[in-house]
């Protein structure tokens, strides 16, 4: 009997190291590309934030934070609750990161937080593939991945000075 060559798991391996650069350099030609359409201009200093943009933004990301923890720690995963979940999840975190762009509280253009935007769209969208493929291990990976993303996110949101502290803080 011969020992046949294990062959490496899907996110090993060339393969995975190429498809790995290719989303880093999708990721950057999209960043240079938000960032030469919405750059700050002589008019970022006259843009204001729709507050409409805030209210998407808070009503997409807040329900987002329970939703994900239930997702991800409940022990069954696959059935229906999971699929349909999943989805709305992934659906608030696609719209979260849309609307964003139109969120431009801190410097009046697109910002560094605008790239964990971007990630966001390349990224859930990867995940929900992965699910639908029977790739779970990358799919939960993936997703949790954004998760930590969005509850940093949320930290940082109540920094001094911005939006949220100023609400709650005066
Ligand atoms: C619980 C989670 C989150 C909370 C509470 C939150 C809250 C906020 C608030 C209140 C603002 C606008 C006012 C300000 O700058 O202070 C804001 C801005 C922003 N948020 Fe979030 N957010 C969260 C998650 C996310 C996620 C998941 C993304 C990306 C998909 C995101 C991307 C952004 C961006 C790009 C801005 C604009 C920053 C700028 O002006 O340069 N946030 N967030």
């Amino acid at each position: 009997m011969t020992a046949s060559t294990p062959s490496p798991a899907p996110n090993q391996g060339p393969s995975a190291t190429l498809r790995r650069i290719a989303i880093l350099m999708l990721l950057i030609a999209g960043a240079i590309l938000a960032a030469a359409i919405l750059r700050p201009s002589a008019d970022a200093a006259a843009y204001r934030t729709p507050p409409l943009a805030i209210w998407v933004h808070l009503a997409t990301v807040v329900p987002a934070v329970p939703l994900g923890a239930w997702l991800l720690w409940r022990q069954r995963k696959g059935d229906l609750a999971h699929r349909i979940g999943g989805r709305v999840w992934a659906l608030m975190m696609v719209a979260t990161a849309i609307d964003s762009f139109w969120v431009r509280t801190i410097t009046g253009g697109i910002g560094p937080i605008h790239l964990f935007s971007l990630l966001v769209l390349v990224q859930v969208p990867r995940a929900v593939r992965f699910a639908m493929t029977g790739q779970t291990d990358r799919h939960l990976r993936l997703m949790r991945g954004v998760y930590f993303g969005l509850i940093a996110a949320g930290i940082l949101a109540m920094a001094p000075g911005r939006t949220l502290w100023t609400l709650v803080f005066g």
